[in-house]
Protein backbone atom coordinates (compact mmCIF):
# COMPACT_ATOMS: atom_id res chain seq x y z
CA UNK A 1 0.00 0.00 0.00
CA UNK A 2 1.33 3.54 -0.55
CA UNK A 3 1.98 4.97 2.80
CA UNK A 4 1.89 8.81 3.76
CA UNK A 5 5.52 8.46 3.93
CA UNK A 6 5.71 7.46 -0.04
CA UNK A 7 4.07 10.30 -0.71
CA UNK A 8 6.09 12.57 1.38
CA UNK A 9 9.40 10.95 0.08
CA UNK A 10 7.97 12.20 -3.56
CA UNK A 11 7.07 15.34 -2.61
CA UNK A 12 10.63 15.70 -1.14
CA UNK A 13 12.22 14.76 -4.91
CA UNK A 14 9.82 17.08 -6.50
CA UNK A 15 11.09 19.82 -4.64
CA UNK A 16 14.35 19.08 -5.48
CA UNK A 17 13.24 18.73 -9.38
CA UNK A 18 11.94 22.40 -8.91
CA UNK A 19 14.94 24.10 -7.33
CA UNK A 20 17.31 22.08 -9.92
CA UNK A 21 15.46 22.91 -12.92
CA UNK A 22 15.68 26.83 -11.53
CA UNK A 23 19.04 26.65 -10.71
CA UNK A 24 20.00 24.93 -14.09
CA UNK A 25 23.15 23.19 -14.72
CA UNK A 26 23.08 21.83 -11.09
CA UNK A 27 20.35 19.34 -12.23
CA UNK A 28 21.93 17.53 -14.10
CA UNK A 29 24.67 16.75 -11.28
CA UNK A 30 22.04 14.85 -8.92
CA UNK A 31 19.74 12.23 -10.49
CA UNK A 32 16.53 12.62 -9.14
CA UNK A 33 13.96 9.02 -9.33
CA UNK A 34 11.60 9.52 -12.23
CA UNK A 35 9.71 7.85 -14.88
CA UNK A 36 10.32 8.96 -18.84
CA UNK A 37 8.29 7.85 -21.06
CA UNK A 38 9.78 6.74 -24.07
CA UNK A 39 8.27 5.36 -27.77
CA UNK A 40 8.21 6.08 -31.45
CA UNK A 41 5.85 8.99 -32.43
CA UNK A 42 2.04 7.92 -32.40
CA UNK A 43 2.87 4.89 -30.42
CA UNK A 44 0.18 6.10 -27.91
CA UNK A 45 2.61 7.91 -24.97
CA UNK A 46 0.47 11.22 -24.74
CA UNK A 47 -2.88 8.95 -24.95
CA UNK A 48 -1.26 6.62 -21.69
CA UNK A 49 -0.38 10.33 -19.61
CA UNK A 50 -3.58 11.18 -20.33
CA UNK A 51 -5.44 8.29 -19.09
CA UNK A 52 -2.59 8.21 -16.22
CA UNK A 53 -3.77 11.89 -15.13
CA UNK A 54 -7.72 11.37 -15.98
CA UNK A 55 -7.93 14.44 -17.55
CA UNK A 56 -7.47 15.88 -21.35
CA UNK A 57 -4.51 18.19 -21.14
CA UNK A 58 -1.71 17.60 -23.65
CA UNK A 59 -1.22 19.09 -26.97
CA UNK A 60 -1.93 16.85 -29.94
CA UNK A 61 -2.01 16.83 -33.36
CA UNK A 62 -0.31 15.35 -36.45
CA UNK A 63 3.54 15.37 -36.52
CA UNK A 64 6.10 15.88 -33.62
CA UNK A 65 3.52 17.71 -31.28
CA UNK A 66 6.02 16.77 -28.09
CA UNK A 67 8.85 18.80 -28.66
CA UNK A 68 10.24 19.22 -25.22
CA UNK A 69 10.36 17.42 -22.42
CA UNK A 70 7.51 18.17 -20.01
CA UNK A 71 8.20 17.21 -16.15
CA UNK A 72 4.52 16.08 -15.01
CA UNK A 73 4.68 15.95 -10.86
CA UNK A 74 1.63 14.39 -10.40
CA UNK A 75 0.68 14.98 -7.09
CA UNK A 76 -2.14 12.97 -4.89
CA UNK A 77 -4.36 16.05 -2.75
CA UNK A 78 -7.34 14.91 -0.43
CA UNK A 79 -10.04 17.23 -1.37
CA UNK A 80 -10.80 20.00 0.71
CA UNK A 81 -14.05 19.97 2.76
CA UNK A 82 -13.85 15.80 2.65
CA UNK A 83 -10.83 14.64 5.69
CA UNK A 84 -12.07 11.20 4.25
CA UNK A 85 -11.54 11.57 0.55
CA UNK A 86 -9.81 8.43 -0.08
CA UNK A 87 -7.90 8.06 -3.52
CA UNK A 88 -5.91 5.53 -5.50
CA UNK A 89 -7.31 2.57 -8.08
CA UNK A 90 -9.67 2.66 -10.31
CA UNK A 91 -13.16 4.15 -9.07
CA UNK A 92 -10.82 7.49 -8.59
CA UNK A 93 -9.61 7.50 -11.81
CA UNK A 94 -12.88 6.92 -13.05
CA UNK A 95 -14.42 10.28 -11.19
CA UNK A 96 -14.74 13.20 -12.22
CA UNK A 97 -14.82 14.87 -16.30
CA UNK A 98 -12.62 15.46 -18.33
CA UNK A 99 -13.09 18.51 -19.47
CA UNK A 100 -15.16 20.26 -16.59
CA UNK A 101 -13.43 22.70 -13.64
CA UNK A 102 -13.07 20.81 -10.44
CA UNK A 103 -12.22 22.68 -7.47
CA UNK A 104 -10.06 20.04 -6.06
CA UNK A 105 -7.63 19.43 -9.37
CA UNK A 106 -5.43 22.23 -10.70
CA UNK A 107 -2.22 22.50 -12.70
CA UNK A 108 0.79 25.10 -12.07
CA UNK A 109 3.34 25.51 -14.09
CA UNK A 110 7.29 26.12 -12.53
CA UNK A 111 7.46 29.16 -14.67
CA UNK A 112 4.58 30.90 -14.03
CA UNK A 113 4.81 30.67 -10.27
CA UNK A 114 1.46 31.50 -8.08
CA UNK A 115 -0.73 30.57 -11.30
CA UNK A 116 -3.56 28.42 -10.76
CA UNK A 117 -5.12 26.83 -14.17
CA UNK A 118 -8.39 24.68 -13.10
CA UNK A 119 -9.12 24.53 -16.96
CA UNK A 120 -7.25 21.65 -18.08
CA UNK A 121 -7.56 23.31 -21.87
CA UNK A 122 -5.75 26.46 -20.34
CA UNK A 123 -2.70 24.18 -19.58
CA UNK A 124 -2.93 22.72 -23.09
CA UNK A 125 -2.71 25.92 -24.48
CA UNK A 126 0.15 26.80 -21.89
CA UNK A 127 2.26 24.22 -23.17
CA UNK A 128 1.61 25.06 -26.73
CA UNK A 129 3.07 28.51 -25.47
CA UNK A 130 5.90 28.22 -23.97
CA UNK A 131 7.21 25.25 -26.35
CA UNK A 132 6.71 27.86 -29.10
CA UNK A 133 8.24 30.41 -27.18
CA UNK A 134 11.52 28.44 -26.83
CA UNK A 135 11.62 26.35 -29.76
CA UNK A 136 10.27 28.63 -32.36
CA UNK A 137 7.01 27.93 -34.06
CA UNK A 138 8.57 25.15 -36.74
CA UNK A 139 9.05 21.69 -35.38
CA UNK A 140 12.72 21.83 -33.59
CA UNK A 141 12.98 20.44 -30.60
CA UNK A 142 15.12 21.45 -26.79
CA UNK A 143 16.05 19.80 -24.37
CA UNK A 144 14.47 22.27 -21.96
CA UNK A 145 12.49 21.06 -19.79
CA UNK A 146 8.50 22.47 -19.12
CA UNK A 147 7.70 21.41 -15.36
CA UNK A 148 4.29 21.04 -14.50
CA UNK A 149 2.73 19.69 -11.32
CA UNK A 150 -0.91 19.09 -10.98
CA UNK A 151 -2.57 18.67 -7.56
CA UNK A 152 -5.90 16.42 -7.60
CA UNK A 153 -7.50 13.46 -5.52
CA UNK A 154 -7.87 11.15 -8.65
CA UNK A 155 -4.02 10.94 -9.14
CA UNK A 156 -1.29 8.55 -7.79
CA UNK A 157 1.58 10.83 -6.71
CA UNK A 158 4.11 10.33 -9.40
CA UNK A 159 6.93 12.02 -11.71
CA UNK A 160 6.75 11.73 -14.92
CA UNK A 161 8.46 12.88 -18.04
CA UNK A 162 6.93 13.21 -21.47
CA UNK A 163 9.81 13.60 -24.04
CA UNK A 164 9.82 13.74 -28.13
CA UNK A 165 8.63 10.71 -29.98
CA UNK A 166 11.47 8.72 -31.99
CA UNK A 167 10.80 9.43 -35.47
CA UNK A 168 12.50 8.56 -38.52
CA UNK A 169 11.97 11.47 -41.54
CA UNK A 170 12.00 15.31 -40.76
CA UNK A 171 9.58 17.00 -41.84
CA UNK A 172 8.67 20.85 -43.12
CA UNK A 173 11.66 22.63 -42.30
CA UNK A 174 12.83 20.18 -39.16
CA UNK A 175 16.32 20.30 -39.25
CA UNK A 176 18.23 16.99 -41.60
CA UNK A 177 19.48 15.45 -38.22
CA UNK A 178 16.34 15.59 -35.75
CA UNK A 179 16.08 11.95 -35.41
CA UNK A 180 20.21 11.90 -33.87
CA UNK A 181 19.06 14.95 -31.67
CA UNK A 182 16.15 13.79 -30.21
CA UNK A 183 18.01 10.24 -29.96
CA UNK A 184 20.66 11.95 -27.78
CA UNK A 185 17.75 14.54 -26.19
CA UNK A 186 16.82 11.05 -24.69
CA UNK A 187 19.61 9.12 -23.83
CA UNK A 188 20.73 12.27 -21.31
CA UNK A 189 17.02 11.45 -19.75
CA UNK A 190 17.02 7.71 -19.83
CA UNK A 191 21.22 7.22 -19.55
CA UNK A 192 20.57 8.25 -15.89
CA UNK A 193 20.67 5.61 -13.44
CA UNK A 194 17.75 6.75 -11.29
CA UNK A 195 15.50 6.98 -14.84
CA UNK A 196 12.49 4.38 -14.83
CA UNK A 197 12.09 4.12 -18.55
CA UNK A 198 8.38 3.25 -19.71
CA UNK A 199 8.87 1.71 -23.10
CA UNK A 200 5.90 2.38 -25.12
CA UNK A 201 4.97 0.18 -28.34
CA UNK A 202 2.48 0.15 -30.22
CA UNK A 203 0.59 -3.91 -29.88
CA UNK A 204 -0.25 -3.90 -33.68
CA UNK A 205 3.55 -3.66 -34.49
CA UNK A 206 6.56 -5.65 -34.61
CA UNK A 207 7.52 -5.51 -30.28
CA UNK A 208 11.21 -6.75 -32.17
CA UNK A 209 11.12 -3.54 -34.39
CA UNK A 210 10.15 -1.13 -31.47
CA UNK A 211 11.84 1.89 -31.51
CA UNK A 212 11.46 2.64 -27.69
CA UNK A 213 12.31 -0.65 -26.45
CA UNK A 214 15.30 -0.41 -28.09
CA UNK A 215 16.67 2.73 -27.15
CA UNK A 216 15.87 1.25 -23.79
CA UNK A 217 17.77 -1.28 -24.11
CA UNK A 218 21.03 0.24 -24.76
CA UNK A 219 21.15 2.19 -21.43
CA UNK A 220 19.49 -0.89 -19.46
CA UNK A 221 20.56 -4.17 -21.52
CA UNK A 222 19.52 -5.73 -18.60
CA UNK A 223 15.79 -4.68 -18.24
CA UNK A 224 15.98 -3.71 -14.63
CA UNK A 225 14.77 -0.88 -14.91
CA UNK A 226 12.64 -0.68 -18.04
CA UNK A 227 8.68 -1.30 -18.27
CA UNK A 228 6.70 -2.59 -20.97
CA UNK A 229 3.18 -0.79 -22.13
CA UNK A 230 1.34 -2.52 -24.83
CA UNK A 231 -0.94 0.25 -26.55
CA UNK A 232 -3.10 -0.34 -29.40
CA UNK A 233 -4.38 -4.00 -27.54
CA UNK A 234 -7.85 -3.15 -29.21
CA UNK A 235 -6.63 -3.21 -33.13
CA UNK A 236 -4.08 -6.21 -33.15
CA UNK A 237 -5.71 -8.52 -35.88
CA UNK A 238 -8.51 -10.74 -34.80
CA UNK A 239 -7.35 -14.08 -33.36
CA UNK A 240 -4.00 -12.49 -32.18
CA UNK A 241 -3.19 -11.59 -28.96
CA UNK A 242 -0.35 -10.17 -26.70
CA UNK A 243 0.33 -13.17 -24.24
CA UNK A 244 3.35 -14.17 -25.20
CA UNK A 245 4.39 -10.82 -24.40
CA UNK A 246 3.28 -10.67 -20.94
CA UNK A 247 4.30 -14.16 -19.95
CA UNK A 248 7.76 -12.76 -20.95
CA UNK A 249 8.06 -14.90 -23.97
CA UNK A 250 9.24 -12.55 -26.25
CA UNK A 251 11.26 -9.76 -25.10
CA UNK A 252 11.52 -10.13 -21.19
CA UNK A 253 11.78 -7.28 -18.94
CA UNK A 254 12.17 -7.75 -15.11
CA UNK A 255 9.19 -5.57 -14.40
CA UNK A 256 7.05 -6.63 -17.01
CA UNK A 257 4.38 -5.16 -19.49
CA UNK A 258 0.92 -4.14 -18.84
CA UNK A 259 -1.15 -3.89 -22.07
CA UNK A 260 -3.55 -0.84 -22.33
CA UNK A 261 -6.49 0.27 -24.49
CA UNK A 262 -6.81 3.56 -25.09
CA UNK A 263 -9.22 5.81 -26.94
CA UNK A 264 -8.47 5.90 -30.90
CA UNK A 265 -8.33 9.28 -32.66
CA UNK A 266 -12.14 8.62 -33.69
CA UNK A 267 -13.45 8.50 -30.22
CA UNK A 268 -11.22 11.47 -29.67
CA UNK A 269 -12.81 13.45 -32.36
CA UNK A 270 -16.18 12.46 -31.31
CA UNK A 271 -15.28 13.90 -27.75
CA UNK A 272 -15.13 10.53 -25.31
CA UNK A 273 -14.36 11.26 -21.88
CA UNK A 274 -11.66 9.64 -20.44
CA UNK A 275 -13.98 8.36 -17.76
CA UNK A 276 -16.05 6.77 -20.32
CA UNK A 277 -12.97 4.93 -22.33
CA UNK A 278 -10.96 4.15 -18.73
CA UNK A 279 -14.37 1.82 -18.72
CA UNK A 280 -13.98 0.75 -22.16
CA UNK A 281 -10.79 -0.43 -21.25
CA UNK A 282 -12.05 -2.28 -18.16
CA UNK A 283 -14.68 -4.37 -20.02
CA UNK A 284 -12.47 -4.67 -23.23
CA UNK A 285 -9.78 -6.58 -21.16
CA UNK A 286 -12.50 -8.72 -18.21
CA UNK A 287 -14.28 -10.15 -21.35
CA UNK A 288 -11.74 -10.86 -23.89
CA UNK A 289 -11.01 -14.46 -24.10
CA UNK A 290 -6.95 -13.90 -23.67
CA UNK A 291 -7.41 -11.65 -20.85
CA UNK A 292 -10.05 -12.75 -18.98
CA UNK A 293 -8.04 -14.70 -16.12
CA UNK A 294 -5.57 -11.66 -16.09
CA UNK A 295 -7.76 -9.16 -16.10
CA UNK A 296 -6.39 -7.17 -12.54
CA UNK A 297 -2.89 -7.07 -14.48
CA UNK A 298 -4.22 -5.31 -17.54
CA UNK A 299 -4.95 -1.94 -17.78
CA UNK A 300 -4.33 1.70 -16.89
CA UNK A 301 -5.21 1.64 -13.56
CA UNK A 302 -2.83 -1.12 -12.97
CA UNK A 303 -0.46 0.36 -14.71
CA UNK A 304 -0.69 3.71 -12.33
CA UNK A 305 -0.48 1.56 -9.35
CA UNK A 306 2.25 -0.38 -10.51
CA UNK A 307 4.12 3.08 -11.18
CA UNK A 308 3.57 4.44 -7.82
CA UNK A 309 4.93 1.28 -6.48
CA UNK A 310 7.67 0.97 -8.49
CA UNK A 311 9.10 4.65 -7.98
CA UNK A 312 8.30 4.36 -4.16
CA UNK A 313 10.57 1.29 -4.37
CA UNK A 314 13.28 3.52 -6.89
CA UNK A 315 13.04 6.46 -4.70
CA UNK A 316 14.19 4.14 -1.19
CA UNK A 317 16.78 2.11 -2.94
CA UNK A 318 18.39 5.60 -4.55
CA UNK A 319 18.24 7.96 -1.51
CA UNK A 320 20.94 7.16 0.11
CA UNK A 321 22.76 7.95 -3.09
CA UNK A 322 21.24 11.25 -3.70
CA UNK A 323 21.47 11.91 0.21
CA UNK A 324 25.78 11.72 -0.43
CA UNK A 325 25.58 13.89 -3.66
CA UNK A 326 23.41 16.54 -2.07
CA UNK A 327 25.87 16.94 0.72
CA UNK A 328 28.63 16.68 -1.88
CA UNK A 329 27.22 19.79 -3.84
CA UNK A 330 26.47 21.50 -0.44
CA UNK A 331 30.45 21.20 0.59
CA UNK A 332 30.73 22.60 -2.61
CA UNK A 333 28.53 24.98 -2.74
CA UNK A 334 29.79 26.11 1.18
CA UNK A 335 33.13 26.62 -0.51
CA UNK A 336 32.37 28.63 -3.14
CA UNK A 337 30.07 31.04 -0.84
CA UNK A 338 32.99 31.34 1.20
CA UNK A 339 35.28 32.41 -1.74
CA UNK A 340 32.81 34.64 -3.17
CA UNK A 341 31.37 36.19 0.01
CA UNK A 342 33.09 39.20 0.42
CA UNK A 343 32.66 40.11 -3.16
CA UNK A 344 29.15 40.05 -3.52
CA UNK A 345 26.78 42.02 -2.08
CA UNK A 346 23.28 41.22 -0.51
CA UNK A 347 21.32 41.64 -3.26
CA UNK A 348 23.22 39.41 -5.66
CA UNK A 349 20.93 36.92 -7.43
CA UNK A 350 23.97 34.42 -7.32
CA UNK A 351 24.40 34.87 -3.32
CA UNK A 352 20.30 34.31 -2.91
CA UNK A 353 20.31 31.29 -5.17
CA UNK A 354 23.54 29.77 -3.27
CA UNK A 355 21.73 30.47 -0.19
CA UNK A 356 18.62 29.36 -1.32
CA UNK A 357 20.09 25.47 -2.21
CA UNK A 358 22.09 25.52 0.74
CA UNK A 359 18.98 25.83 3.15
CA UNK A 360 16.84 23.72 0.98
CA UNK A 361 19.70 20.71 0.96
CA UNK A 362 19.95 20.92 5.15
CA UNK A 363 15.78 20.92 4.83
CA UNK A 364 16.14 17.72 2.50
CA UNK A 365 19.03 16.09 5.10
CA UNK A 366 16.80 16.35 7.91
CA UNK A 367 13.81 14.83 5.85
CA UNK A 368 15.87 12.09 4.34
CA UNK A 369 17.05 11.09 7.59
CA UNK A 370 13.76 10.70 9.42
CA UNK A 371 12.37 8.43 6.38
CA UNK A 372 15.69 6.23 6.00
CA UNK A 373 15.26 5.62 9.70
CA UNK A 374 11.48 4.96 9.16
CA UNK A 375 12.37 2.57 6.07
CA UNK A 376 14.77 0.93 7.91
CA UNK A 377 12.44 0.17 10.80
CA UNK A 378 9.73 -0.92 8.19
CA UNK A 379 12.36 -3.28 6.87
P1 LIG B 1 2.10 9.73 -29.17
O1 LIG B 1 2.55 10.39 -30.43
O2 LIG B 1 2.99 8.57 -28.83
O3 LIG B 1 1.94 10.66 -28.02
O4 LIG B 1 0.67 9.07 -29.49
P2 LIG B 1 -0.82 9.58 -29.17
O5 LIG B 1 -1.19 9.29 -27.77
O6 LIG B 1 -1.00 10.97 -29.65
O7 LIG B 1 -1.67 8.56 -30.07
C1 LIG B 1 -1.51 8.51 -31.46
C2 LIG B 1 -2.80 8.02 -32.10
O8 LIG B 1 -3.06 6.68 -31.72
C3 LIG B 1 -4.03 8.81 -31.66
O9 LIG B 1 -4.88 8.94 -32.77
C4 LIG B 1 -4.69 7.94 -30.63
O10 LIG B 1 -6.08 8.12 -30.59
C5 LIG B 1 -4.34 6.55 -31.12
N1 LIG B 1 -4.22 5.57 -30.02
C6 LIG B 1 -3.35 5.61 -28.98
N2 LIG B 1 -3.52 4.54 -28.18
C7 LIG B 1 -4.52 3.80 -28.72
C8 LIG B 1 -5.17 2.57 -28.34
O11 LIG B 1 -4.85 1.93 -27.33
N3 LIG B 1 -6.17 2.14 -29.16
C9 LIG B 1 -6.57 2.81 -30.28
N4 LIG B 1 -7.55 2.30 -31.02
N5 LIG B 1 -5.96 3.96 -30.68
C10 LIG B 1 -4.98 4.46 -29.90
NA1 LIG C 1 8.09 2.36 -30.01
MG1 LIG D 1 2.51 12.71 -27.91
Amino acid sequence: ATSGLGTEIVNVVNKLQDVFSAVGSSASQIDLPQICVLGSQSSGKSSVLENIVGRDFLPRGTGIVTRRPLVLQLINRKPTGSPNGKANGTEDLKAGGDTAANPDEWGEFLHLPGQKFYDFNKIRDEIVRDTEAKTGKNAGISPLPINLRIYSPNVLTLTLVDLPGLTKVPVGDQPRDIEKQIKDMLLKYISRPACIVLAVTAANTDLANSDGLKLAREVDPEGQRTIGVLTKVDLMDQGTDVVDILAGRVIPLRLGYVPVVNRGQRDIEQGKAISAALEHERKYFETHPSYANKAQYCGTPFLARKLNVILMAHIRNTLPDIKARISQQQQKFNAELQTLGGALGEGNSANIVLSVITEFCSDFRTTIDGNTNDLSLNE
